[in-house]
């Protein structure tokens, strides 16, 4: 209708002015006709009576021609349109006249030759006096004169105005309207084109029209503005920032202002414990409350998780919450509370019985129980209603973390569908094969599928994942911009190589790498000249513990001069103990070491000690500090952060980091010695090379692999993200901008 008008209004405008300025121009021009009709049909009646008049008026004196005269031209008057007809004699006296010749008009004193017709006006209204001489070329001869009334020709012109205003206001409606229509017909056209020419093509080619000539050019810009907001930006690019929490938080303002953040992970970073009647505060063993808890320190927000300590109910408040870090609050924890039957399903059941070996290549084989699945979903669910309660604004960003809620983004999504959500998966993606076995691959897929922005350590497991979602689901992917649409939305699949923070807290307190080494040694009775090297893991079957005790064993056997030289110290905490696979992981660790102490262990000296404890963030750092070697043998990781955190712990810059091709790490730490766990003679050899590395070798490796875990930090990583989420965010207010400017009807927002 707005659109409508915006036609209408001008067009009558203009007509109305035309109307306006040429309605008097037309009212003349009808005037001329008539007035010139109107002296025609005076010399017509002039023409027929002339003869009669000419016979009756040559004799002056005869009262009967005179009395025809009168009766001649009061017949003739009778005419609707002629007032009055009179003759006047050649001095200027009117003789004759018909009844209604005007009292006060006297006859015209211009002596027309042949006739003349002149306007007068009278009190009735204007006349046109019409006079002919009766001798042609004679001046002096009577004079014929009839008198037209000329009101009709000013009605007539009068309402000639008004027809021909009526006709323009019509014509300008008429105009208008097929304006309107055609106008609206093209526009849809168009909008059609454009929409269709920013559509992905279909993987089937169904919507594969050629684009119209008119809109390509538009097209091609739109494409342009949305391909610029879209390129990802260089490594190169964004290392020019020294990642921090301040760079992170001045990030946030600028690019996601207001946004509130909510992470949502099945580990919570803080968990109580009932120790004795105490409330005991304890850090879990994990690296993704290493890597997420930085962030959330830095920019504050909500964090969901798994509520599974003894005295966690104990510590909350009357909405699950609790501010945490306990010694200067800057986030809120909100725990959730899982039944053991929860627990089991969803979590030792489907996560680390079915996805963790499914995802992992460490030839456990994977279990699938529909009852699992069942738990899973529900507690998917239950997450879900909690993020959805917790959100203040209708678009929050959400990170969701890891293999526990694979369900999770398309549940928010749905409730929540403007949210940014961005969804790390921590572990592995395995390749389509592989993940065929899994009963659910289609849910897990399109679950995954209601994020935004879906992360992986590599590119590896990127590609994997596209493979799979290939293979599996009906959906757009796009290689080269490396996303998948189905339906309407579209997830950027994309790397982002967790890390660490930088500098890590767990340095701060820690004493010099002389005193560190003096304290461990002392620790576990070692004495002073032995070499050290470390492990810290949780005991999990893909972090091949019993394989390092191995390559121990191997070093020991082929290079004896580091007996009672060499001790590792094995930190390992105990992690999933309900399930078998990991109890028989921990007793085959533990056989594996005493079979190697038995073997080579003297009265004095254990070349493996093994420490099945949990270790909180000081101590490890400690450990770290002390060594000669950090040993990772995994032999399937995402990342591993113990490798990273081993590299930050080390400001002497001294220390060797032996290091498994199978771990993410390995793509960003090339200057480790590089293993293959499964060789275990290989890496035994890394371990005497190791040992016997120069210390300025020791020093250049360390520097570089320094560098790139300082600039590649947690906030490097977190920093992407968001500014990928951003953009995304950016593009969809475009799109949506453009939507609203291409709908005809509908309204702008505000
Ligand atoms: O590697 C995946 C992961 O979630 C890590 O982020 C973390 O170190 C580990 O698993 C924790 O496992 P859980 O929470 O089951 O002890």
């Amino acid at each position: 209708m707005r659109m409508s008008l915006r036609f209408i209004l001008p067009l009558l405008l203009v007509l109305g002015a035309i109307a306006w300025s040429g309605a008097p121009l037309v009212g003349s021009l009808i005037e001329r006709w008539f007035r010139a009709d109107v002296e025609m049909r005076s010399e017509l009646v002039f023409n027929s009576i002339r003869d009669t008049v000419v016979e009756l008026a040559t004799a002056p004196g005869d009262r009967k021609a005179q009395r025809r005269i009168d009766e001649l031209f009061k017949t003739i008057a009778q005419d609707e349109r002629l007032l009055a007809v009179g003759l006047c004699s050649p001095d200027g006296k009117l003789t004759n006249q018909s009844p209604a010749w005007p009292k006060r008009l006297a006859c015209p004193k211009v002596t027309p030759a042949p006739h003349a017709f002149v306007v007068e006006a009278i009190e009735t209204g204007p006349i046109l006096v019409a006079t002919f001489s009766l001798a042609a070329n004679d001046s002096l001869s009577p004079r014929l004169v009839i008198l037209h009334d000329l009101k009709f020709i000013e009605r007539r012109s009068s309402s000639a105005e008004g027809y021909l205003a009526a006709a323009l206001g019509l014509l300008a409606l008429s105009a208008a309207t097929v304006t309107v229509l055609v106008a609206r017909i093209t526009l849809q056209g168009w909008v059609r084109a454009v929409k269709q020419g920013l559509t992905p093509p279909a993987a089937d080619g169904a919507n594969d029209q050629p684009v119209p000539p008119e809109v390509a050019p538009l097209i091609s810009n739109i494409r342009k503005i949305l391909r610029d907001m879209d390129a990802p930006r260089g490594l190169g690019e964004a290392i020019k920032v020294d990642w921090g929490p301040e760079s992170l938080r001045t990030l946030l303002r600028s690019e996601l202002p207001n946004a509130e953040i909510l992470v949502v992970s099945n580990r919570e970073p803080y968990i109580h414990n009932d120790d004795d009647g105490q409330i005991a505060l304890q850090r879990p063993a994990s690296g993704l409350v290493t890597a997420l808890e930085p962030i959330m320190r830095a920019c504050g927000g909500t964090w969901v998780a798994h509520g599974s300590g003894s005295a966690d109910r104990l510590t909350v408040d009357e909405n699950d919450h609790i501010q945490v870090p306990p010694e200067a609050p800057t986030y809120t924890l909100r725990r959730i509370w899982l039944s053991e039957e929860e627990q089991d399903g969803y979590y030792f059941g489907l996560a680390n019985e079915g996805l963790w070996p499914l995802c992992h290549i460490a030839f456990v084989r994977p279990v699938f129980r529909s009852s699992d699945w069942e738990h899973y979903v529900a507690v998917n669910r239950k997450f879900a209603d909690a993020v959805v309660a917790e959100c203040k604004t209708t678009n929050p960003t959400v990170l969701i973390q890891d293999y526990h809620f694979a369900l999770l983004p398309a549940m928010i999504r749905e409730k929540l569908p403007d949210a940014t959500i961005i969804t790390f998966w921590h572990i592995p993606w395995p390749n389509p094969e592989v993940f065929s076995i899994c009963p659910w691959k289609e849910e897990l897929l399109s679950g995954l599928l209601g994020s935004s922005i879906l992360g992986f350590h590599t590119q590896f497991h990127c590609l994997n994942f596209l493979e799979s979602v290939d293979r599996f689901l009906e959906c757009h992917i796009d290689r080269e911009r490396s996303n998948v649409r189905a339906g309407n939305a579209t997830t950027l699949v994309r790397p982002y190589p967790i890390s660490i923070e930088w500098p890590p807290l767990a340095l701060a307190g820690q004493p010099p790498v002389p005193e560190c080494r003096k304290r461990i040694l002392e620790r576990y009775g070692l004495k002073p000249s032995v070499r050290l090297a470390v492990g810290v893991e949780r005991f999990d079957y893909t972090k091949g513990i019993a394989d390092r005790f191995r390559a121990v064993g191997s070093l020991l056997e082929r290079h004896p001069e580091w007996i009672e030289r060499f001790t590792l110290v094995q930190v390992a905490a105990p992690t999933r103990s309900r399930l078998e696979a990991y109890r028989d992981t921990q007793v085959e660790a533990q056989n594996q070491a005493d079979a190697i102490n038995n073997r080579f262990g003297t009265d004095n000296w254990k070349p493996i000690i093994l420490v099945p404890t949990h270790h909180e963030p000081d101590e490890v750092f400690t450990l770290f500090r002390a060594a000669d070697i950090c040993l990772v043998s995994s032999l399937h990781d995402g990342m591993n952060l113990v490798a990273k955190e081993f590299v930050a712990a080390r400001d002497d810059e001294d220390g060797v980091l032996i290091l498994s091709t199978f771990a993410g790490a390995s793509r960003e730490l090339h200057e480790a010695l590089i293993v293959n766990p499964y060789d275990i003679q290989a890496m035994g050899e890394a371990l005497a090379d190791g040992l016997s590395m120069p210390a300025e070798q020791r020093r250049d490796r360390m520097r570089l692999m320094r560098e790139i875990v300082g600039e590649h930090n947690i906030y490097f990583w977190a920093g992407r993200m968001l500014l990928d989420a951003s953009r995304i965010r950016k593009r969809s207010n475009l799109e949506r901008q453009i939507a609203i400017a291409t709908t005809p009807g509908k309204p702008r927002q505000p």
